[in-house]
């Protein structure tokens, strides 16, 4: 069984350290996300989500799973804010970002953590850097900042390549590097889009009993995986998609 009994206190520590202190129930929690009617098309093409309704309840658990192209990364971009929907309403923590400025639409997305399918690590940036990125962001002090990172990156195997561009990472090593950012600054709601595609199958058991040790320390976790095996290690209820519908949520 990984996480909780790893020198995964990482992942603990870092959510209990950081800085975004979860706030008193202001939100419904039958509903943390939820997603109303949503339809997405980009720019001028087809529709390719068409009328997705579901509520993630706070401290939830899915998978999100669906043959290629049924509209998985699709759905993670309007969760992590990186496309807006173009019909039908989102409510995040309770309110709607897509009703809101600028400024509070970034505070928003800063409470939620993203392992995007293709990445998105800053190249310009070493490891240490590209994970250290939120916590700089949320205001973090250095000497917090240096610790948390440090022992996130030792977690997930990359103690040696902290100095080392994305570039010159693996596959698997940039995959890592993407969960570790993701989680570091103890987001409420964590997104992942194929999280464990680029590693083996030990590496992804452990990866993604880090992501279920977040959920049970409270933090919302929705994961999009081909993976069926993992599945099975780590039963949780799934929304399945199917040419941009949803076709079955089951819990
Ligand atoms: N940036 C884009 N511009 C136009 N169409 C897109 C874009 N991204 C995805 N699509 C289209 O949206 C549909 C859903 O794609 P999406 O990437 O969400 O599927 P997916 O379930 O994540 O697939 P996979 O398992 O291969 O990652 C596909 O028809 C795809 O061609
Ligand atoms: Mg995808």
């Amino acid at each position: 069984m990984p996480p909780a009994s790893l020198p995964l206190a990482a992942g603990a520590v870092v959510v209990s350290r950081a800085p975004l202190a979860r706030p008193g129930k202001v939100w419904n929690s039958q509903g943390m996300v939820r997603l109303d009617d949503i339809g997405l098309r980009y720019g001028r093409g087809p529709e390719v989500l068409h009328g997705i309704s579901f509520s993630l309840p706070e401290g939830s658990f899915h998978w999100l799973t669906g043959p290629s192209g049924a509209g998985k990364t699709s759905l993670i971009r309007l969760l992590s804010l990186t496309e807006r929907p173009s019909r039908g309403t989102i409510s995040l923590f309770g309110r709607n970002p897509d009703g809101v400025g600028r400024n509070a639409r970034q505070a928003l997305r800063r409470q939620i953590g993203v392992v995007y399918q293709d990445f998105r690590l800053l190249g310009h940036l070493t490891a240490f850097d590209n994970v250290a990125l939120p916590l700089r962001l949320a205001g973090e002090r250095e000497a917090a900042i240096a610790a948390n990172t440090a022992e996130l990156l030792a977690w997930v195997g990359l103690a040696e390549r902290m100095a080392a561009r994305p570039v010159t990472l693996s596959g698997g090593e940039q995959q890592r590097l993407a969960i570790a950012r993701a989680v570091v600054a103890g987001p409420r709601l964590i997104v992942a889009d194929e999280p464990t595609g680029d590693l083996d199958e030990r590496q992804a058991e452990r990866l993604l009993g880090l992501l279920v040790s977040l959920h049970r320390n409270g933090t919302t976790l929705l994961v999009a995986t081909h993976n069926e095996r993992l599945i099975e290690r780590f039963p949780a209820p799934r929304l399945a998609l199917s040419h941009g519908r949803l076709v079955a949520q089951d819990g």
